[in-house]
Formats: C-alpha cells, sequence, structure tokens
C-alpha cells in the first residue's frame, strides 16, 4: 500500500537514495533537509545529492531542530524515516554540544511534536548505527564470547592495537556482533545514536507506534561524500589516490569495518518501511563480512588505476573501535533481508562513479591536525 513517508535528512547520501527507491515503488516523499554545508557545499543549489531528488520528492528546507519547521512538514504522513544527523566520530569528540542538538535534541523534538500534536504517524525509522556496540564481541580461547571495553590509549600508543579478553587479557578473536550484545559506545556520535533509538523505541512503545532502529554498518557508494574529510575512509582515501597524495593508514591496517553497499542499505530500510506487522525493535544492517582497511585502500588503488605512497603510521583516533562485523540473523529473519552486493562489486560501482566526479579539495590533513590540536590523535 502507498505510503506518506516523511525523510528527515532524505537530501543525503542515504535519503537521496531511499528516496527514490520510495517513489519508483509508487510512495509519496517528502523530505526535511537543512542541506548542510558540510555534506551539500556552501551552494547547496549546486549539491548533487540535493539535485538528484529536487522536483521529485515535496521538499521543506529547515530543521529537525526546529519545532515550527517540524510542524510544516509532519500533517498527513504515515512514516516518518529519521535520517538526519551529524555523523563524524572524530569531530564528535570535540563538537560536543552541537552533535548531542541535533542528534539526540532533534530526536526529542520529533517525538515531541509526535506525541502532543494531531498527526497520524504509524511508524518510526530511526538511522542509528553499529556505534552503539563500541567494540562489540569478541572470543576468548579460554572465556568464550566477551565484550571488551574500548581500547586504552596506553596499549595503542605501544603499538597493542589488539582488543584484549577483558578477564585474563590475552588478545581476543573477533566475531559478528549481534543485537543482544551490550550496547558500549566509545563516541559521543556513538552516545547519541544509542540515545536516538531508544527515545524513538521507548516512545514508540508507549504510543503504540510501530519503531525500528537500524544499525547501520559502514555504508558506502556512488554519492557518498567526498568532500566531507570527518567521515568515510572510502571517500578520504579515494581523493587522496585521485590527488596523487600519500595514504595515511592509522594503527597497523589490520583494523576492519563491515563496508555495506548504498543499494542493499536501502533494500533494508523498505523492507522495515513495508513491514505490515507492529514492530518495535533495533536490527543490524551491513554486509556481514569483514574487510581490513590495509586491503581497502589496495583495492581502490587498483581500482582507480594509481599507486601512492602507502604509509600504516601507527597512528590512532581516540574513540576507534578495531574491528566491525555484523550478526544479520535477526534483520534476516523479522524482514528477509539478505545483502546482495559484494565488496568487489560495490566498490567497482563506487570508484566508477568517483572517477567521474570533479576532484575534491582535499581537507583531510585539516581535519587531523584539528583532532591532533585537540588531543585526540595520537
Ligand atoms: N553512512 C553511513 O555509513 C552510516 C552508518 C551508520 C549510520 N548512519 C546514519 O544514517 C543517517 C544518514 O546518513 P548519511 O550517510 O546519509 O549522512 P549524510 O550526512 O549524507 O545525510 C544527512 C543529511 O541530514 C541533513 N541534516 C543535517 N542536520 C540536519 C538537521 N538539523 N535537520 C535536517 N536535516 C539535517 C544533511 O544536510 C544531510 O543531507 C544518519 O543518521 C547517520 O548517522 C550512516
Ligand atoms: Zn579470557
Amino acid at each position: 500500500m502507498a505510503q506518506n513517508i516523511l525523510i528527515t535528512g532524505g537530501a543525503g547520501f542515504i535519503g537521496s537514495k531511499l528516496s527514490l527507491r520510495l517513489l519508483a515503488k509508487g510512495h509519496h516523499v517528502r523530505v526535511l533537509d537543512t542541506l548542510s554545508a558540510q555534506i551539500h557545499g556552501a551552494d547547496a543549489e549546486t549539491s548533487a545529492l540535493f539535485r538528484s531528488i529536487q522536483g521529485k520528492v515535496e521538499f521543506f528546507r529547515g530543521s529537525v531542530t526546529n519545532r515550527e519547521d517540524l510542524m510544516k512538514v509532519l500533517p498527513g504522513v504515515d512514516t516518518v524515516v529519521h535520517l538526519a544527523a551529524e555523523t563524524g566520530t572524530g569531530q564528535s569528540m570535540y563538537a560536543i554540544r552541537h552533535y548531542s542538538d541535533v542528534n539526540i535534541g532533534g530526536t526529542a523534538l520529533l517525538l515531541d511534536v509526535i506525541a502532543n500534536e494531531p498527526v497520524p504517524v504509524r511508524k518510526i525509522v530511526v538511522a542509528s548505527s553499529r556505534a552503539v556496540y563500541g567494540e562489540g564481541k569478541y572470543e576468548c580461547v579460554e572465556h568464550g564470547y566477551v565484550f571488551p571495553l574500548s581500547r586504552s590509549a596506553r596499549d595503542m600508543a605501544r603499538g597493542d592495537f589488539d582488543v584484549h579478553c577483558p578477564v585474563c587479557g590475552v588478545p581476543a578473536r573477533m566475531v559478528c556482533t549481534d543485537e543482544e550484545s551490550p550496547v558500549r559506545p566509545a563516541s559521543v556520535y556513538g552516545i547519541t545514536k544509542l540515545t536516538q533509538e531508544q527515545l524513538v523505541l521507548t516512545v514508540g512503545k508507549a504510543l503504540g507506534v510501530s519503531a525500528i532502529a537500524f544499525r547501520y554498518q559502514n555504508v558506502y557508494g556512488p554519492g557518498q561524500s567526498l568532500s566531507n574529510p570527518y567521515t568515510g575512509i572510502l571517500s578520504v582515501f579515494s581523493t587522496r589516490i585521485r590527488n596523487g597524495g600519500n595514504i595515511n593508514i592509522f594503527e597497523d591496517g589490520k583494523e576492519s569495518r563491515d563496508f555495506v553497499f548504498i543499494d542493499d542499505v536501502v533494500s533494508a530500510t523498505v523492507q522495515g518501511i513495508e513491514h505490515e506487522a507492529p514492530v518495535v525493535d533495533a536490527f543490524n544492517v551491513g554486509s556481514g563480512k569483514a574487510t581490513d582497511v590495509g586491503t581497502m585502500a589496495q583495492m581502490l588503488q587498483h581500482n582507480l588505476g594509481k599507486t601512492v605512497p602507502v604509509a600504516v603510521s601507527g597512528q590512532f583516533r581516540i574513540g576507534d573501535i578495531r574491528h566491525n562485523v555484523a550478526d544479520l540473523r535477526k534483520v534476516r529473519a523479522a524482514f528477509g533481508f539478505e545483502p546482495v552486493v559484494s565488496i568487489e562489486a560495490g566498490l567497482r560501482l563506487f570508484t566508477e562513479w568517483v572517477g567521474s566526479e570533479r576532484v575534491q579539495e582535499d581537507r583531510y590533513e585539516e581535519s587531523l591536525r584539528e583532532l591532533g590540536a585537540k588531543g585526540l590523535l595520537k
């Protein structure tokens, strides 16, 4: 059945692709987005992401932190997909108040309006993140499954980047993190994502509104911001490779992430939106596979046809996790979600798109200097 869907942050990377898929499926899509300069550039009218949805969705420029803006866009809406957020983990460690205001404050205000105004919302889907887990789930040969706290700056400064068993201290092995794992965000960003999902699930349940939190892993694909130096190592590395700069890989290059292609993320989100039965719960969305950062740097150079000096620097950022891979059993069982794009196929599509884009000004060094000055890059 066609729904009236509001997507906050719907001009962003995930939101724009989700908008187009929902429109193609016959839904009505309204978007509320500030068109923030960090994502869309100083002149929003030239933003490719914005232009991809312009004239197709019902667009409102405004903020989830402004009650009047929300009052304008909520009437008549069945389903809210709440994607608007600040998304840089490193940046969140000093822009603390701002991250809290936008991510937590915006979500609280959205729910406040839904709870107190006569709007017909029946479902809320919120973009959460694997960042809610912190280091996530590991296995110790002696002690079975363990959930270690974030690594200490002291160990990492010695070049020991492993995650250790919290009981006996020996290096522990990464396993897939499932939704029953304890939530232990290791960054301000992670805290805001956790609070967002707890607010949505708790208020949704109380109001009898379906509520779904999707814990997205590292989403990549055509259209992701190449100019935002605070997020996405794929963007950062590609821009460096194209500019002929060197790549500086943190730690020992063996840190890994679950890279999930944008189309798979959109599929999972649509499955949640179209799911008829009531649900109030959180679900992982990922590829279910880990790729280490060193390998990723090699694959990108290969695809972009350019070799640059790669330094594995041993530097590290406070708040970064070591490894990450999602357990997908729950989202598979609930919605039938199955990722279909392999990392090889996804990276090909990503680098083809990168090659067709204007080379961005490289602001990465500047972002690292910023982190360094705040004592967050060691
Ligand atoms: N991309 C990922 O890898 C990833 C991983 C986990 C979770 N997420 C979450 O998914 C969501 C979307 O991520 P994305 O990668 O598309 O990010 P994005 O930055 O491309 O999109 C976010 C959009 O929100 C808008 N926005 C920012 N502040 C706003 C405000 N106050 N009011 C209205 N709009 C505002 C921005 O202009 C932008 O268009 C975010 O909540 C993010 O935390 C993303
Ligand atoms: Zn142990």
